[in-house]
């Protein structure tokens, strides 16, 4: 009997919706080419709900997407909603409840696409990033004092504890090994500032490569990668950090494969569900415009596929995505393809059934 896979679709804000009905008619069309079915639920969780009714994930929300086989999530982020409280609310409540440790961010330059960096192509940009996903700044350690008078004070610390460090390095060091392309892990971090955390970071760091003797490994302080993300990327195969600079590097990292457009990610708990996402924002402004770029959101569900177990489709869709970079779509910005979402879908589609 066919393998079946039961995945809660959160389509959320803003283009979320139109990504995520591409991601699923690729994902779809992925099940009857490679003979898996999929179970699919939608949850409205996002701004227009919690506008509605005021509410912005439900009782018991987080224990029912437990029962998933994996998350599929367009966007959160709403134009009428203050910052802050969709996303703390929704998706990093989602991360943390679920313990999904680790947020894993391939960086590839695809065949076709504009660079931003002179005379780097495919062959210099193929890295992946190991961010820390339930810790450091995120962790929401802190408080403030007498808000709002001239003698406010407002703490915001960082948490590693070392738990959360060593299973996220171990994590990198395993996906290191799989991957098997350069062998060569990088640790991200502030040793020179950060004195206290990253004295953690890099002895637990050190204390796990003993046990990858075949992987290279180095480090880099979070300000040099910046420079050597665009100088040489070449350089670079996998990077752990944590999750603030994780954060910051993911977004340097999308614009130089070609920008928000191609840029995926996986929330991963490998011990329980993990959540797949394209990794720009709801982009409020192109909203119903049939402009935006789905290929990320396409991309995620490849990731999502490959998760499951399903490493075949999940690659086809990859080797798809890359014939529309190369062959189609004129540019990865939205309102600039050549194409709509709807036709840049379709053109995946196709690449996958032939
Ligand atoms: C990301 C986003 C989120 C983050 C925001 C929306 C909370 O920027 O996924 O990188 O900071 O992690
Ligand atoms: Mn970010």
């Amino acid at each position: 009997m066919a393998k079946t896979y039961n995945i809660a679709v959160i389509p959320g804000d803003g283009t979320g919706p139109e990504v995520i009905a591409e991601g699923m008619k690729v994902l779809e069309a992925c099940a009857q080419k490679y003979g898996f079915r999929l179970e699919t639920r939608n949850f409205d969780f996002g701004g227009d709900r919690y506008l509605e009714t005021g509410e912005i994930l439900p009782d018991g929300a987080v224990e029912g997407l437990r029962k998933y086989d994996a998350i599929y999530l367009g966007a959160i982020g709403h134009p009428d909603v203050k910052p802050g409280i969709l996303e703390k609310g929704i998706l990093l409540k989602l991360r943390f409840e679920l313990d999904q440790y680790v947020n894993l961010r391939p960086v590839k330059l695809y065949p076709g696409v504009e660079c931003p960096l002179k005379d780097k192509g495919p062959e210099h940009i193929d890295l992946v990033v190991v961010r820390e996903n339930t810790e450091g700044l995120y962790a929401g350690a802190g408080g403030v004092l007498k808000k709002g008078t001239p003698d406010e004070v407002a703490v915001q610390e960082s948490i590693n504890t070392r738990k959360g460090v060593e299973r996220c390095i171990r994590f990198a060091f395993e996906y290191c090994k799989k991957r098997n392309k350069r062998n060569k892990l990088t640790l991200c971090g502030k040793t020179n500032v950060l004195t206290f955390a990253f004295d953690l970071w890099e002895r637990t760091f050190h204390e796990v490569a003993k046990e990858y003797p075949d992987i290279e490994v180095d480090y880099a302080h979070v300000d040099a990668i910046t420079m050597w993300f665009v100088k040489n990327p070449e350089w670079f195969d996998v990077v752990v950090t944590d999750n603030m600079f994780g954060d910051i590097i993911t977004d340097l990292g999308a614009m130089i494969q070609g920008g928000m457009g191609i840029a995926a990610g996986g929330n991963i708990n490998p011990e329980g569900v993990s959540m797949f996402e394209p990794i720009g924002g709801s982009a409020p402004k192109y909203k119903g415009k049939n402009v935006i770029n789905p290929l990320a959101a396409i991309c995620a569900a490849g990731m999502m596929l490959e998760h499951l177990g399903e490493v075949k489709a999940g690659k086809a869709i990859e080797q798809a995505v890359m014939r529309v970079t190369e062959k189609d779509i004129k540019s990865l910005a939205a309102g600039r393809m050549g194409h709509s979402t709807t036709e840049v879908g379709d053109l995946v589609l196709k690449y996958l059934q032939q």
